[in-house]
């Protein structure tokens, strides 16, 4: 393998070895659950909605995709990338087409919510489907409490898409989540908008709360109280304008990086810091990481902040409970921060993990222990012993975009470099990612000091090859 970089033009296996520092600053891209939610209650109101900094990343384009089958329009078209802004004209509650293939893609947030409205929408018919790892991941958990209020659906072995949708009239029903996810309370919430009669989620934990707010800000009647939401169906909705900030899941891979490579001073810029969202910053700064956190002004519901990060030693710690939903999608990057820290780290409660886009638990126990760390799977989360750093290897993304790019922020910060199978799936999230990367990797010059203490192996380019 040469030293040089050979490309970043759609291979799938990309080396990224170990580096200098990272310096310099990064807007990461816009929030993908945000995102989601922008297109989709935007199609549900009443009237236009203007979105700005709306996510171009396979999901989200999915999403838009399947509004537009059910005849929202969407101007300009994404046609050779996102708009810097678009208009979505919303058809209304009761306005969707039916269509017979909406393809979902990888998008579970996507799969999950929409039907939320479909159900209740009477005489339409739709069909949702998408790609393999799609359908290994259940769906049984919105069909239940949809069918509860009265909802027409049928999914695939009880439990899986495809998944077909007759709309038909609902009830409001009061349900207590059973597993702690936002995209279940999302899915019955926009059901409740549509049902006779309120609904009510409870929620034994907090989990994110951006479709709370959104409908909040369209006008719906929604009272949230602690540890559950009502929504009383009536007003139309009307969500004039989103503006989509950075997202904290993509900045993460950023926070974690600052903190364990060596010399790094990383500056995040507007990134979302909703208070169901910042699991990672609360946890890696009771590791002892060096996070700085200054507000700034943005669009209105969403905080956003600057967000300043700097290597410092980190300690283990237990991660459970009430903080799992809060750092739910950084549990594996946690996982990799703990390799560097010392002592133990418990991640636990985590059963959730195992219902990603991959086997969270399984995947990241044995890509990090493939790379020399000491760690293993418990039945809900896992267990490492950190020793400061780790040695590298291979791994394979399985598909999942949070792996592939842990894979790369591992390999940066390890001995000897890791080469990620199938990178390309962190166009799910975040197609600019190793973009991104490259910039802020400092080169390490050879008559540097820090050349001078590095491993012979050591370069600072990442290099790809397919
Ligand atoms: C999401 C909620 C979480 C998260 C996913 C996005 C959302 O899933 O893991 O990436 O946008 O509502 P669950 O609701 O299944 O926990």
């Amino acid at each position: 393998m040469s030293g040089h970089e050979v490309g970043l033009d759609g291979g799938e296996r990309a080396t990224f070895r170990p580096s200098g520092p990272l310096r310099g600053s990064l807007t990461p891209p816009a929030d993908k659950s945000i995102s989601h939610r922008a297109a989709i209650i935007g199609a549900m109101a009443d009237g236009p909605t203007r979105v700005t900094n709306f996510l171009d990343s396979d999901d989200t384009r999915s999403t838009l995709a399947a509004v537009a089958r059910l005849g929202a329009m969407v101007n300009p078209e994404p046609l050779n990338g996102m708009p810097d802004e678009f208009v979505i004209e919303g058809v209304g509650p009761t306005g969707p087409r039916s269509f017979d293939r909406i393809d979902v893609g990888n998008a579970g947030t996507l799969m999950r919510l929409l039907p939320g409205w479909l159900a209740g929408v009477e005489g339409g018919l739709w069909r949702m489907d998408g790609d393999a790892s799609i359908r290994q991941r259940p769906v049984d958990r919105i069909a239940r409490p949809l069918a509860e209020m009265g909802a027409q659906i049928e999914v695939t072995d009880g439990r899986f898409p495809p998944i077909r949708i007759d709309g038909t009239s609902l009830e409001g029903i009061a349900y207590e989540l059973p597993v702690a996810s936002a995209q279940v309370k999302s899915c019955i919430l926009l059901a409740g908008l549509g049902a006779n009669g309120p609904t009510t989620v409870i929620e034994p934990v907090a989990t994110r709360d951006h479709t709370e707010v959104m409908l909040a800000a369209a006008g719906a009647d929604i009272v949230r109280e602690p540890g559950r939401v009502t929504l009383n169906p009536g007003p139309t909705l009307s969500l004039d304008e989103v503006e989509v900030p950075s997202d904290i899941s993509s900045a993460a891979f950023f926070l974690v990086a600052g903190s364990i490579v060596k010399g790094s001073e990383v500056v995040i810029d507007r990134c979302g810091v909703n208070p169901t969202r910042t699991g990672i910053i609360d946890i890696l700064r009771r590791m002892g990481a060096d996070i700085e956190v200054e507000p700034q002004t943005g669009a209105e519901g969403e905080p956003i902040a600057r967000i300043t990060v700097r290597p410092s030693p980190l300690t283990g710690t237990r991660v459970d409970g009430a903080e799992i939903p809060l750092a739910i999608d950084e549990l594996p990057l946690l996982a990799l921060a703990a390799c560097f820290a010392s002592g133990e780290t418990v991640i636990a409660d985590a059963e959730e993990l195992k219902a990603k886009e991959s086997d969270r638990i399984a995947v990241v126990v044995d890509a990090l222990s493939g790379f020399g760390a000491e760690i293993e799977a418990l039945e809900d989360g896992m267990r490492i012993i950190g020793s400061g750093g780790i040695r590298g290897g291979d791994v394979d993304s399985h598909g999942d975009h949070r792996i592939a790019m842990l894979g790369a922020i591992a390999g940066i910060a390890s001995e000897q470099g890791v080469t990620v199978e199938n990178m390309d799936a962190a166009a799910v999230s975040y197609p600019a990612f190793q973009q991104d990367l490259k910039r802020l990797v400092v080169p390490v010059q050879s008559d540097s000091p820090l050349a001078a203490s590095s491993s012979p192996t050591q370069s600072s380019i990442i290099c790809h090859f397919s």
